[in-house]
């Protein structure tokens, strides 16, 4: 029987590229569960530390195990002078994206063992690499705005801790909670493109911090985690709820797509879209400030009447941009803070793919020329 042409899928829609315990995600229902666990049990109820456990341990933790974890995290964390001078040479002008990439490479120039590539060791560089994220983000932030960078506070968690290196004080019980659902939010989401990046990547048994600086390169595209911080550009520039109508009206007629809204996977609303809606609603009425807010629901109200029947609708950047920028975050700093909380996701996918390890090696369909004749150099 003649072997059957490859098929061919634009974007590998359709393509299983893994068989994962870690993540699943009903695209029709708009439904996301961690090992199980639905995303709005965990963004109600859980932490990011327990988080990470979860899809590094494959199971929630005890008490005792969640404090170790913590004191793991805090005390690679704690480990951080090289790191603030690694980040204070970088140009203030560098793009913090391409700072944290570079970061997570020198990251792995610096791992005392690098040869080592026992499950254990892996299982410390994810724990270590995941506790480094929010102070390089945070420490460039400050080196560019000509501060000091803040060492961690001992007693903060990551999400805490994260704002309070950036700012240089203790967040509020609210900003504080926001920052951990937001990483709860985003710590995983199956085969996506930096995850899948990432998998290449570690299948070639290159190292862990390869994986995740192909992540992080990946992510920083404007169809995966800068589209948050373009609805925030797209929003300063409507400017008022008057405006919305015809902004959308333009940009559809240009072919345009609009930021935050659209996704591979669901063809509903994202239910972490969901859960970022009513933050930014909170922070917005504690602010006093709705303008962003009432921008976002006119566009939603007007996108669901023009495509929501095609299964366009609000993706977890819709909401996040205002939310973050509610926290008085810097717009550019809204994709690493992808990074921060995906950082246990790439990590986590990677250990267990090397569980059960093939090298990805997918095929392509030739359309160029047959085989031809070697044309001298003086004869063309
Ligand atoms: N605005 C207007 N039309 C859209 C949009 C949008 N945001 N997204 C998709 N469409 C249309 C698109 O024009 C196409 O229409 P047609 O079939 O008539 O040509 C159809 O829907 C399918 O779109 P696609 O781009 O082929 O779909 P995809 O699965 O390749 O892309 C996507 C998914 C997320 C890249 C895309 O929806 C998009 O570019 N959205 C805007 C960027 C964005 O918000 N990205 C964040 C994604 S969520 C974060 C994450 O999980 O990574």
């Amino acid at each position: 029987m003649p072997e059957a042409a490859p098929s061919f899928s634009p974007g590998l829609e359709g393509v299983v590229a893994a068989k994962s315990r870690l993540c699943q995600i009903d695209g029709t229902q708009g439904k996301l569960y961690y090992l199980g666990y639905a995303i709005e049990d965990l963004a109600e109820h859980s932490s990011f530390e327990e988080v990470c456990f979860l899809l590094w341990r494959e199971r929630l933790p005890r008490a005792r195990e969640l404090e170790e974890l913590r004191g793991q995290l805090q005390e690679y964390r704690q480990d951080c002078r090289d790191l603030f001078d690694f980040v204070g040479r970088f140009p203030h002008t560098a793009r913090p994206m391409d700072m944290l990439r570079t970061c997570v490479s020198w990251l792995g120039c610096r791992d005392p063992h690098p040869g080592d590539a026992s499950g254990e060791a892996n299982f410390r560089r994810a724990v270590a690499v995941t506790a480094h994220f929010p102070t390089a983000v945070a420490a460039f932030h400050r080196f560019r705005e000509k501060q000091s960078p803040v060492p961690p506070h001992a007693r903060l968690s990551h999400a805490a801790n994260f704002l309070y290196m950036l700012t240089g004080k203790q967040p509020s019980d609210l900003a504080a909670r926001v920052m951990d659902v937001a990483l709860i939010l985003h710590a995983d989401h199956e085969m996506n493109a930096s995850t899948f990046a990432s998998l290449v990547t570690a299948s070639t048994m290159s190292d862990l911090y390869s994986a995740l600086t192909t992540g992080v390169g990946t992510l920083k595209g404007p169809l995966h985690g800068g589209a948050n911080e373009a609805v925030v550009q797209m929003l300063e520039k409507i400017g008022s709820v008057e405006n919305v109508e015809s902004y959308l009206s333009e940009a559809f007629a240009q072919k345009k797509k609009i930021m935050g809204f659209g996704h591979r996977v669901y063809k509903t609303y994202d239910p972490r879209a969901r859960i970022f809606k009513r933050y930014a609603d909170e922070l917005s009425r504690a602010d006093g400030d709705r303008r962003f807010f009432e921008i976002n629901e006119r566009i939603e109200e007007l996108m669901q009447k023009r495509v929501g029947s095609h299964g366009i609708y609000p993706n977890v950047d819709f909401y996040s941009g205002i939310v973050y920028r509610s926290l008085g975050v810097a717009s550019d700093l809204f994709t690493p803070i992808f990074s921060i909380a995906r950082a246990a996701g790439w990590t986590a996918h990677v250990l267990e793919s090397w569980q059960k390890n093939r090298i990805y090696r997918p095929a392509s369909v030739y359309e160029g020329p047959g085989p031809r004749a070697y044309v001298p150099l003086d004869e063309r």
